[in-house]
């Protein structure tokens, strides 16, 4: 409910003044209702098995493809500021039409997980992008019908097979972010017939068709020609998100995830307050390029504007932020 407005707020000189609580840091931070901890941050992190050693993204300054050993660096040092979890996108050697190198358990991604995990144990949650697109030739998120569409049904069958390599390799979370109708369901299902009934599925539910991934086709060295519009949603849909994370919830995720951040702070506001499982929210590569790249003119204060976003994306109602920035936050928040 809005606070309602006495008419003594509208007398010439004002009585009520929602100045006085600003008037100091200490009082600024007493009333502050919002807060960023380390613990709430996850930090996305590429590893691509064909370097010797890491590689820089030039639409994402700061941010590297990273080898096996930079990987591990990176996992440890997230351990060490206190960060939420890490959630790992794997760059493999060779592509092909059914993702085929999501399956291997020497797979990029899969080794990458079991490495992590033997890296970091329990200190660190470890996350693992569940989705082709990294893998196939064409670059989409599930296999091909003969006609070039997506197939969803064939490709939850591989969904499940990943999830289960996934977890095989120590993943404590799988995070599907294909946008396949019934994903959730069958990683399940698949999981608990596996004996994997702990294993966590963080299913990025209102994911979005944005132009605001565009760094991260560069950071995963993506094939795809065209986009990915007949799966993920509209961005002009609101109600459509909310409804797909109650399915994601009903299929049995135990968090649900709103991406981009950003620009869809009503959509989270409103999967927050539809849901009673933590939600979590995506800050985008290109959200990350446009505030370094601003910052790098010297156009924004790029401190304050890293803090400021993931301050509004917790105030919109994100119990978890997925962001590029999660280990110089931690460092920022701790001063
Ligand atoms: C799909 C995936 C994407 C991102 C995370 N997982 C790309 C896409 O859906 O096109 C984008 C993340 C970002 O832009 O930071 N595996």
């Amino acid at each position: 409910q809005f606070p309602t407005v006495s008419s003594r707020s509208a007398v010439e000189t004002p009585v009520v003044r929602p100045r006085r609580l600003r008037t100091s840091e200490p009082m600024r931070r007493l009333v502050r209702e919002t807060s960023v901890e380390p613990r709430q941050l996850v930090l996305p992190v590429f590893v691509n098995e064909t370097l010797s050693e890491p590689k820089p993204i030039a639409s994402m300054p700061g941010v590297v493809q990273h080898t096996f050993a930079s990987l591990l660096d990176a996992a440890r040092e997230a351990a060490d500021l206190g960060l939420g979890g890490i959630m790992l996108f794997g760059v493999p050697a060779e592509k092909d039409a059914t993702g085929s190198g999501s399956l291997d358990p020497d797979g990029v991604l899969n080794r990458a997980v079991r490495e992590v995990r033997e890296a970091v144990g329990d200190r660190l949650t470890v996350m693992a992008d569940l989705c082709l697109d990294e893998f196939t030739d064409h670059g989409h998120c599930g296999v091909l019908t003969a006609d070039g569409t997506v197939d969803n049904d064939a490709t939850l069958e591989i969904y499940a097979a990943m999830a289960v390599a996934q977890a095989e390799a120590g993943a404590h979370v799988v995070a599907p972010s294909g946008m396949m109708d019934g994903q959730v369901a069958v990683i399940r299902d698949a999981l608990d017939d596996a004996g994997f009934t702990d294993v966590v599925i963080l299913a990025y539910s209102a994911k979005y068709a944005s132009a605001f991934y565009g760094p991260f086709r560069d950071a995963v060295d993506s094939s795809l020609d065209g986009d990915r519009r007949t799966y993920q949603q509209d961005p002009a849909n609101a109600l459509e998100g909310i409804r797909e994370a109650l399915l994601d919830v009903d299929e049995g995720a135990d968090m649900v995830m709103v991406k981009p951040a950003m620009g869809y702070l009503d959509v989270l506001r409103q999967v927050k307050d539809a849901v009673d499982v933590p939600v979590a929210a995506y800050n985008v590569s290109g959200e990350y390029a446009m505030v370094e790249a601003a910052a790098a003119n010297g156009w924004i204060n790029r401190e304050a504007a890293i803090l400021e976003s993931l301050i509004s994306i917790r105030r919109a109602g994100a119990d978890v932020v997925l962001t590029y920035w999660a280990a110089e936050a931690a460092r920022l928040l701790r001063g």
